[in-house]
């Protein structure tokens, strides 16, 4: 098992135990708190909205999220549009979340979930009319393999909707080499690009939330261990330090 994929599924069942967690995410981001999808991302009510219509999915189509985490925002997306949902994650227990709360939504019919790394999904090629990519891309090391195997299970004229961090360097705190711009390597695996931008307000909503979690820290160690409670908190100290060097994305991309 990757670190990553340990830490997510440590945060996933821990989260799963904590109301603190949930009030703390829907203080910060009042009404622009993704209602609906339990979220651990940092996307805002508006950006899921935004790009859940950008994708231009309708009843029937196939949407894949890759690094769909616990499922929440995917399945908040398959049941506004209609979709049949694949959720690929590295977290096993995320996939296990994700599963569960299908079934609990009514819509296990037209959604599965497997354990797998989004640069080898193993999904036939062409076979997807959108992918979404929530929060992930800053873990990922080959980039341009993510690219390229989106664009590869995309059919032609299908769209890619995802946020992201662009940052400059090797981030200490995550491991990764990250990415300053996305544009070139989307250009590069044959997307032509039609929004890339930054969303409204991301600036003052994810500190809030950092400083949040930073202040609910104890509290939130009588719910989750003391051990998951503190990289939490260092997480959130340490976005807070990138705050200056990062920019939060949005963006959609055709296949060309
Ligand atoms: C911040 S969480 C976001 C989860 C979900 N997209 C959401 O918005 O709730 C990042 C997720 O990316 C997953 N991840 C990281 N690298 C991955 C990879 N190479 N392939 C698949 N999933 C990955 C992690 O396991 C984690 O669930």
């Amino acid at each position: 098992m990757t670190d990553i994929a340990e830490r997510f599924n440590d945060r996933y069942t821990a989260l799963l135990r904590s109301a603190t967690w949930k009030r703390i995410h829907r203080t910060a981001y009042g009404d622009e708190y993704p209602e609906g999808t339990n979220t651990n991302g940092f996307y805002s009510r508006t950006t899921l909205q935004w790009l859940c219509d950008a994708l231009r999915l309708t009843p029937g189509c196939t949407l894949a999220d890759l690094g769909c985490g616990h499922g929440g925002p995917g399945l908040w997306v398959a049941r506004y549009t209609g979709a049949e949902l694949i959720g690929i994650d590295i977290s096993a227990v995320g996939v296990a979340v994700a599963s569960e709360q299908a079934l609990q939504m009514g819509l296990a019919e037209r959604a599965r979930f497997q354990v797998g790394n989004l640069t080898a999904t193993g999904l036939p090629d062409a076979s997807c009319d959108a992918v979404l990519s929530l929060d992930v891309l800053i873990f990922v090391p080959d980039r341009s393999a993510a690219a390229r195997e989106f664009a590869r299970i995309l059919r032609t004229g299908g769209r890619l909707g995802f946020t992201t961090w662009e940052q400059s360097g090797y981030s200490e705190r995550l491991g990764v080499m990250q990415l300053a711009d996305y544009r070139p390597i989307l250009d590069a695996a044959g997307f032509t690009i039609e929004a890339y931008e930054e969303p409204d307000d991301w600036q003052r909503q994810q500190r809030a939330l950092a400083e949040a979690i930073i202040a609910a820290e104890t509290e939130m160690s009588s719910e989750i261990s003391a051990a998951t409670s503190a990289a939490l908190a260092a997480m959130a100290h340490g976005m807070l330090a990138d705050m200056a060097v990062r920019r939060y994305v949005r963006a959609v991309a055709r296949k060309r």
